[in-house]
């Protein structure tokens, strides 16, 4: 199989990019990731870019991030972006660069929910149902085509850790069924 070459960027913690490392370790998985890119020199994500070895950079620049980033997207001749937690905005000439080849995965059952904060406005709103989005990225926030949701049930009581934990176990799942399914497709 031809493998994708794969871009991550984070912002934080990184447990989506973890995820999707581990995937890659099966034969049968479509991308490699070739780079991480974190906007945040203190992203704990960028550990397991070091721990397994993938070549990562740090740009913190907040005007020239794009400008940086595509320099290296350009050098690694990447094919997909896939944003896992990564918390800036990508202008609409950087998304239209990429039509159809960024990805995203939102904490909420887009089109419920965008923007941020989203588990204590899910808990506020008193939801039955929550769960997690993988979507293209368009030059609106949260907005692209849908690749995959998972949902879960809200339990009475449940306090914004506890959900917001529940939902990442989904999205570990969700994110690398979303690049399968992406490939499946193409
Ligand atoms: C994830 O829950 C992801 O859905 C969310 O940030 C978290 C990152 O976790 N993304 C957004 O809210 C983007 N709008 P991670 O750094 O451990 O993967």
């Amino acid at each position: 199989m031809v493998k994708k070459r794969a871009c991550i960027f984070i912002s934080g913690s990184g447990t989506n990019l973890r995820s999707i490392i581990k995937s890659t370790r099966d034969y049968n998985f479509p991308i490699n990731i070739e780079l991480v890119i974190s906007n945040k020199k203190t992203a704990k994500g960028i550990h397991y870019a070091k721990k397994f070895s993938i070549p990562y950079q740090t740009i913190t620049n907040k005007t020239k991030f794009e400008h940086f980033a595509l320099r290296f997207i350009r050098l690694k001749k990447i094919q997909i972006i896939c944003l896992a937690g990564f918390m800036k905005i990508l202008s609409k000439d950087f998304v239209r660069k990429f039509r159809g080849k960024i990805v995203n995965i939102h904490p909420s059952l887009l089109p419920k929910f965008k923007g941020l904060d989203t588990f204590n406005r899910v808990l506020r709103a008193k939801e039955k149902f929550t769960g997690c989005t993988v979507h293209f990225v368009d030059e609106k926030l949260d907005n692209g085509k849908i690749i995959i949701k998972k949902r879960i049930p809200i339990n009475k009581d449940l306090s914004n850790k506890m959900l917001k934990n529940s939902v990442q176990v989904l999205e570990h799942k969700a994110y690398s069924e979303a690049i399968r399914k992406i490939h499946n497709l193409s």
